[in-house]
């Protein structure tokens, strides 16, 4: 039996006819850009995640860059984020004109260290992008405590952790701005691209979908700003509207997974081997991926494949050691924590309808290799 890494089809199946009716809805209303499946979803939204507004727009990738565009932020502005994220998280700060600055992560929980952020804060800071990395919540309550009376925005970067929640509060409403992606694979995900900006400020909120729609809104053709085209279609807020009532559900399998996979890893004494990422007691993880940091993990990685278990990198290259960065100045063994983590993460299947058998065979794998059977 082969295990996949992630398999949509037992939740496309159960929901077949529900999308198929969503699908429907947008071709007999033909509006297919915008319209009420747009409408609707940002508001059923904004509504799950608490938050006075949302907007849809194309891609998580351009969430974030909507949400720094619409603070203002530019060329001699600092944003000061996590290395260890997927690349748009800082590509979206460079997008802007503006300068990344790095800060080492935590070591159990792979999120940006608060403990280290203050010591990057120059008078050019203007932004703070935490990410809520794999759906774990990063420790918000510090960073919002360190940012109080200083002129410096939060954006979360929610992409991996719809659903999440710190001390009841979901992730992305916790800053001034959050952005999700609904890349097909996320916890809550799309037939293709799409995105979200979470806003508590209904200004920001309107200057979002301003710039998402070329600088012409609430007024159709007249631009009162220079924009871009950065729309969620409609046939993505339809089968999004679909899922959206399910994710809770999901995430709670998803939860049951990870702790059978810590039940699994210390029936098999790998304790020593295999490290799970850390959740703090305050919160609430979604575990958009299953992320372990593991003893000879190259090894292991080529055992798996070849036992027909899916399992990947996330991520391989800390941001500041990406060739595009170089420019920025940074060495290696400047944030050690990240640089050691991309040397040993390794992502184990996980979603809703992992089956116990599978979970077993792949711990089971896992023992193998390392002869601890
Ligand atoms: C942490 C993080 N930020 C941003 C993005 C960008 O989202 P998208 O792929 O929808 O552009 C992703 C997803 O790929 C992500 O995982």
């Amino acid at each position: 039996m082969s295990i996949p890494l992630l398999d949509l089809s037992a939740q496309h199946q159960a929901l077949a006819d529900e999308f198929d009716a969503a699908l429907e809805r947008v071709r007999a209303t033909q509006r297919f850009i915008g319209g009420p499946e747009v409408e609707h979803f940002e508001q059923e939204a904004a509504s799950f995640l608490g938050v006075a507004d949302a907007v849809g727009c194309a891609s998580g990738s351009d969430a974030l860059l909507l949400a720094l565009w619409a603070l203002g932020i530019g060329p001699g502005d600092e944003v000061i984020t996590t290395p260890f994220t997927f690349f748009a998280t800082a590509g979206a700060v460079c997008r802007l004109g503006a300068r990344p600055v790095f800060v080492d992560i935590e070591a159990e929980s792979f999120n940006i260290d608060p403990t280290a952020i203050e010591a990057a804060i120059t008078p050019q800071t203007r932004a703070l992008i935490p990410v809520h990395l794999f759906g774990v919540p990063a420790n918000l309550d510090a960073m919002n405590k360190l940012v109080a009376h200083r002129n410096i925005a939060i954006v979360e970067d929610a992409a991996q952790s719809i659903g999440a929640s710190l001390n009841g509060r979901q992730t992305g409403s916790m800053g001034a701005l959050g952005c999700f992606s609904f890349f097909p694979s996320k916890n809550l995900g799309a037939w293709g691209d799409g995105g979200l900006v979470s806003c508590q400020d209904p200004g920001l909120a309107e200057q979002v979908r301003r710039l998402r729609s070329h600088g012409s809104y609430p007024i159709k053709y007249v631009h009162t700003t220079i924009g871009c085209n950065s729309r969620l279609d409609a046939l993505q807020a339809a089968i999004l509207r679909v899922k959206l009532p399910h994710l809770p559900r999901w995430n709670q399998l998803r939860r049951e997974k990870f702790k059978r996979y810590q039940e699994l890893a210390t029936e098999h004494r790998l304790d020593q081997r295999l490290r799970f990422q850390a959740v703090s007691s305050d919160a609430n993880p979604v575990f958009h991926q299953c992320v372990v940091r593991a003893e000879r993990r190259d090894q292991l990685l080529a055992h798996l494949k070849a036992d027909g278990i899916g399992c990947a990198i996330y991520y391989p290259i800390p941001l500041h050691l990406q060739d595009c960065f170089a420019s920025l100045g940074y060495q290696r063994g400047q944030l050690p924590v990240a640089e050691q983590a991309c040397e040993e993460v390794l992502a184990l299947p996980i979603f809703p309808e992992l089956s116990e058998t599978a979970q077993q065979r792949v711990m089971a794998s896992i023992a193998s290799f390392y002869g601890s059977n």
